[in-house]
């Protein structure tokens, strides 16, 4: 990807300490943008940190504290920038005990909130960072065809299982739509799949934990959960593609490719054969249909993805050098 450089341009990325975040701050702060990050604490050096160290973060990056459901919050860390990258979001693939106020709330109001501030203050373009949780499950889409960016996940079927992350990232998707329609926001989507890849921050997120406990021995598939990998840095990239491109409209499947979460963990226990990695069934997700090539949209705008060897090789050093392992 050829790389302009965006002086003065100043944007704003919601959930910049996170794993994804981090990322998108490092490769905006490297194009010469001015970025405004979101974090929950400003007084946590665990989500500051690891920010401020960033090359081009002493004078052009600035922190702000917000909470998704307090909308000045949100106001204030919008205000003076021209574009937004929404990825603030609670990421949690585990059980939840009240998934209103964990999942749903934060996702689905913070969204309308993000996209309403965005609106208010003149924001040319909002980046919205939904995930292929929004795409699967979705058990009735027809079996001999491709998941692509026209299927969305079956919202009635996440709750009848309480599976409430796709829940929550499909209707927080579906009310971005919305707004856009209804209030003539300039909105565009990508849809990651699970992303791994070099960890910035100093605490590990939902898809890096899933890696963790693989090799650790977890037998857990993700079943309703998993429809690919990506590396970290190709789902920062697809961000910023999408909002430079002012030609890219709608959804961006964002995976290298479409795969089985067996298919992962097989790779994994090849290249690591000195872990402790189950055997899984070769189909983990019933009727998911393989395919190179499936993030064409991200492609055709000239991303090249990083192959899943690289991302594992990349991810376990990650976590080797982090002490998570040894
Ligand atoms: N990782 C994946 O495999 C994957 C795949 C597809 C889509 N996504 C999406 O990508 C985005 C980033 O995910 P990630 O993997 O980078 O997870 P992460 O590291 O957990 O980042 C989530 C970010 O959202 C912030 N946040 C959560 N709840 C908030 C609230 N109520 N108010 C303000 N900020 C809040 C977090 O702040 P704290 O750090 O302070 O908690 C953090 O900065 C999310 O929208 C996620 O759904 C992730």
């Amino acid at each position: 990807m050829s790389e302009t450089r965006k002086e003065g341009e100043r944007v704003c990325v919601t959930g910049g300490s996170g794993y994804i975040g981090s990322w998108l701050v490092r490769l905006l702060l490297d194009r010469g943008y001015t970025v405004h990050a979101t974090v929950k604490d400003l007084k946590d050096e665990k989500e500051t940190k690891h920010l401020q160290a960033l090359e081009g973060a002493e004078s052009r990056l600035r922190l702000f504290q917000i909470d998704l459901l307090d909308y000045d919050s949100i106001v204030a860390a919008v205000n003076g920038t021209t574009g937004v990258f929404h990825l603030a979001s609670p990421c949690i693939v585990d059980e939840v005990k009240d998934p209103e106020n964990e999942l749903l709330a934060p996702a689905i109001k913070g969204t309308t909130n993000v996209l309403t501030a965005a609106k208010e203050l003149g924001v040319r373009r909002v980046v919205v960072t939904s995930s292929i949780s929004a795409v699967t499950p979705s058990p009735y889409w027809p079996a001999n065809k491709l998941k692509n960016e026209e299927c969305w996940t079956d919202v009635d079927y996440c709750k009848q299982k309480g599976v409430w992350y796709p829940a929550s990232k499909t209707l927080a998707e579906k009310a971005a739509w919305q707004f856009s329609k209804e209030k003539g926001l300039d909105v565009v989507v990508v849809n990651p799949g699970t992303v791994m890849g070099p960890v910035l921050p100093p605490t590990l997120n939902a898809s890096m934990l899933m890696l963790l406990r693989l090799l650790q021995g977890c037998t857990e598939t993700y079943e309703d959960h998993f429809m690919g990998s990506v590396h970290v840095r190709d789902v920062a990239l697809a961000h910023i593609l999408v909002y430079e491109n002012t030609s890219a409209t709608g959804r961006h499947l964002c995976v290298e490719a479409i795969s089985h979460y067996g298919d992962f963990a097989a790779m994994v226990a090849e290249l690591y054969p000195e872990y402790n990695i189950p055997r899984l069934p070769k189909d983990t997700q019933p009727g998911l249909l393989r395919a190179k090539n499936a993030s064409k949209k991200l492609m055709d705008l000239g991303l090249q993805f990083i192959p899943m060897e690289q991302i594992i090789k990349e991810s376990v050093e990650s976590l080797k050098s982090k002490g998570f392992i040894s």
